[in-house]
């Protein structure tokens, strides 16, 4: 009996980030979306993420424009954005009103999914976003950090994907940002959340390790329903597998998906043709991440944040201590924050030469909780090293509303609701964008 796979492309958002430095411009994109809109997928992932932040930062865009021009320009395609739960697309926990105004003006401007997830696994932190994606019309996935560790096993998984389902969630991601799932795991994985969760299934997998195609053809195997991959000119290395390989290695089976290689083929001539304008870094496959479990990403920042230091000589040192900085933190999942807050510590302890003897303010506030719970329990000395209150509770009930006072703080240029959301974001940025934007005119 036929059940094709769906296929997530991730070109728009995830490739680009994870090879690009999210660089990919808008209209650099529309040169594709023709193709990308007739092919077959389950859904584009176009937005969130890193995009918000670097097309404000980097390319002078409005975040919320360019989501306009992918609706028009990919009518018939559902889009997906990726949601870090009550960070939204920043780095810190914003106030419900925030999260709520935020998910329904993604929703408003043409996002149909929302993938919803949070660096902990903790979830209080996805509550929200859930809630509000319900309420603006939207389908919530929910999301499963999958990470290696002493304390994350199976029945933690499926416990997490039925709590998110209990929540609202409308489908269950699973999340392997570092590409570290085996495919056996994923077997096993699947089989379970398949019996037990009763939602649709999607797994997104990195190339980083060179696993990802394999793990994801055993989760085939396995029932899953959906799977994330990447047009061929921005796929493997630290994104995801290639689009038209799994397809074409679907073919006449009875998981066979509804993608037609031969658009692909044409929108991934176009998309070479554009990259030659880009660097696309040369896409290795990575053995360390088995070991460091370090994302794509977050290896290449801090070689480049060690080198603009003169400090490149130290670079395996840092690799090194951020396994041990992640077991003093209680194994959190390395995905945003919590690979940058793991990441800066490593490099602090690695270049004063005395471990903790700096912390930087996000390792105390995750310490005092206010990023949520930690898998495992912080090591004692770090909670000793760390003064000031603690809190076990959820970490936005503690928060004050932002949206009034922050509308009064640029009432002078704002042109569209979504500014003050932009502004609440990234101050500073929005700031000079904004600036930017006046003069123009
Ligand atoms: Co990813």
């Amino acid at each position: 009996m036929a059940r094709p796979v769906g296929i997530t492309e991730t070109l728009l958002r995830d490739a680009h980030q994870s090879l690009l430095a999210t660089r990919l411009k808008t209209a650099d994109m529309l040169e594709i979306t023709e193709y990308l809109d007739r092919a077959g997928f389950h859904s584009l992932e176009v937005w969130g993420g890193a995009t918000f932040d670097a097309s404000l930062r980097f390319l002078d865009e409005d975040p919320w424009e360019r989501l306009r021009t992918l609706r028009k320009m990919l009518p018939n395609s559902k889009l997906q954005m990726l949601l870090r739960g009550q960070n939204l697309v920043g780095y810190r926990q914003y106030p419900d009103g925030v999260v709520e105004a935020f998910v329904q003006r993604s929703i408003a401007n043409g996002i149909d999914i929302i993938r919803i997830f949070d660096a902990l696994n903790d979830p209080r932190n996805l509550e929200c976003a859930i809630r509000a994606t319900k309420k603006a019309g939207g389908h919530a996935q929910g999301t499963v950090v999958y990470t290696v560790s002493p304390v994350h096993d199976v029945d933690g998984y499926v416990e997490l994907a039925k709590t998110l389902r209990d929540m609202g969630a409308d489908s269950i991601c699973i999340k392997d940002m570092a590409g570290l799932m085996i495919p056996s795991a994923a077997v096993e994985l699947i089989t379970r959340l398949k019996a037990e969760v009763g939602l649709p299934i999607q797994l997104h997998c990195h190339y980083t390790s060179g696993m990802a195609s394999m793990t994801y053809y055993a989760a085939i195997q396995a029932g899953v329903d959906v799977v994330d991959t990447a047009l061929s000119p921005l796929a493997m290395g630290t994104s995801q597998p290639p689009t038209e390989s799994l397809v074409a290695a679907l073919r006449s089976t009875e998981r066979e998906s509804a993608v037609d290689l031969s658009v692909l083929n044409k929108a991934a001539e176009v998309m070479r043709r554009i990259l030659a304008d880009y660097k696309v870094p040369a896409r290795t496959v990575d053995t360390q991440v088995l070991v460091s479990q370090i994302p794509g990403g977050m290896l290449s920042n801090l070689r480049s944040q060690l080198e603009q230091q003169k400090l490149g000589h130290k670079y395996q040192e840092v690799v090194e201590e951020v396994p041990r900085v992640r077991q003093d933190l209680g194994y959190p999942p390395l995905v945003t924050p919590m690979s940058q807050i793991v990441g800066v510590q490593s490099l602090l302890n690695v270049v004063t030469g005395k471990r903790y003897s700096v912390k930087s303010k996000e390792l105390k506030d995750y310490v005092a909780g206010w990023y949520g719970r930690s898998p495992a329990p912080i090591a004692q000395e770090l909670i000793e090293a760390v003064e000031g209150v603690r809190i076990t509770d959820r970490p936005a009930d503690h928060l004050e509303p932002m949206l009034e006072k922050a509308r009064r703080e640029i009432d002078h240029c704002i042109r569209q609701e979504e500014d003050v959301l932009t502004y609440i974001l990234y101050p500073e940025v929005a700031r000079g964008f904004f600036a930017k934007r006046a003069a123009r005119s």
